[in-house]
């Protein structure tokens, strides 16, 4: 794919940047988590460019699913805080994004300045699509930029109707999941899901799971399928697994019968007493916690034998957080690139930084829905405005 890039030859002092960023994070009171950062982290090395070259950068990005309404628990300001520290320099910042004096303030700022803009989502237009807004945006700026891989598989403002408005290009956050996400994988090829519902992961399924030697499931996928497999009602997080995950379950089940593994057994609490229990005995009353040693010994064997692996989705229950599973199966990978390791999702990637274990991995991808979304081989709306035409 030939996207729109932004020679920075062309970056001329004073000119504003709209560069959009994924500064969906989260949150530990008001402010960014440290350990869960990494999004941001990677917006940093375009700020420095624009910014060394002159230009006057305005960071606009959402938090959270306000809704259309303003809700302060979901302000940019914390991030713009961290950038601030991060930065080591003042940032401004813009509550009333679409007034005039918004306009006059950017226009006046000096060169090299950054102002961050108030969480796009308290506009209800912004999940729209909505084209009036996207052009006041506009009015804000010289060029946009987009660098929220993240937030590229929705049809938003200010990812797709804002290109209507102001001359385009892909930041390099962009370039790099494209380039990466699109590598033809090498064989032996491990496919490993995990996360809440399969309904989820159906899409990156049904289409990786075609080239997969094998695809191994833990989380809600694995407990879908060891649903069928054990016609009992599972539960997660004390909720049934449901109808139609039971439904997909069967049908993936059938479809890579070949090369489907599904735990063995599982770490679960039963009778108050944290246990493991053989998949072949779970109940529905069963709270899993994680995969059991003996899936972990399994799963390991496979991703060690690999020649490129994509990962998404933590093994265990997000809620317990206990995760050993997620954690020996990515200290199980060969460090420093000898294998083409992907990894993407919010929750997995914030538990593997955690807990220091990115440098296992090839590529860590800045999406969750967006990477499932581009290697599911769907149109990314985002992409597509920045396509060179
Ligand atoms: C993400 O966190 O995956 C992106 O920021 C997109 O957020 P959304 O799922 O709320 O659109």
């Amino acid at each position: 794919m030939g996207l729109n890039i932004l020679q920075k030859s062309k970056i001329k002092k004073g000119m504003r940047i709209f560069l959009r960023v994924d500064c969906n994070v989260p949150l530990s009171g008001r402010k960014v988590k440290e350990e869960s950062a990494w999004r941001l982290e990677q917006t940093l090395q375009d700020i420095r460019e624009y910014q060394k070259r002159g230009a006057i950068v305005v960071l606009a990005g959402h938090l959270g699913r306000p809704d259309g309404q303003t809700k302060l628990t979901l302000s940019l300001k914390p991030v713009a805080r961290w950038y601030e520290k991060k930065l080591g320099c003042e940032l401004s910042f813009e509550k009333n994004i679409l007034s005039d004096k918004a306009v006059s303030r950017i226009k006046d700022l000096r060169a090299g300045s950054i102002i961050m803009l108030e969480n796009l989502r308290f506009y209800k237009e912004e999940e729209n699509d909505n084209y009036g807004f996207a052009k006041k945006l506009s009015r804000l700026a010289d060029i946009y930029v987009n660098n929220a891989f993240g937030v590229c598989h929705r049809e938003h403002a200010s990812i797709h109707a804002i290109t209507k408005y102001l001359p385009s290009y892909a930041g390099s956050v962009v370039i790099e999941e494209v380039e990466n996400l699109s590598r033809p994988r090498a064989f032996p090829f491990v496919l490993v899901l995990g996360g809440i519902k399969l309904n989820t992961k159906m899409p990156i399924l049904l289409k990786l799971g075609k080239e997969a030697d094998e695809i191994l499931v833990g989380g809600g996928v694995a407990l879908a399928i060891s649903s069928v497999e054990q016609g009992e009602v599972l539960q997660i997080s004390g909720v049934d697994i449901s109808r139609n995950e039971r439904m997909l379950a069967r049908q993936v089940m059938k479809k890579f019968a070949d090369k489907l593994v599904s735990p063995i057994d599982y770490i679960a609490i039963r009778d108050a007493k944290v246990q493991t229990i053989l998949a072949s005995n779970l109940k529905r009353s069963d709270q899993l916690i994680d995969i059991g040693l003996s899936t972990q010994r399994l799963f390991k064997a496979s991703v060690k034998n690999a020649k490129s692996i994509v990962y998404n989705g933590c093994l265990g229950s997000l809620v317990t957080g206990a995760e050993s599973g997620t954690q020996s199966i990515a200290q199980a990978l060969p460090i420093k690139n000898k294998i083409q390791s992907i990894v993407g999702g919010g929750d997995t990637v914030g538990f593997l930084q955690s807990k220091n274990l990115l440098s296992h991995f090839s590529f860590v991808s800045t999406g969750g829905g967006a990477m499932l979304a581009y290697l599911a081989g769907k149109k990314l709306p985002g992409l597509e405005v920045l396509e060179k035409k």
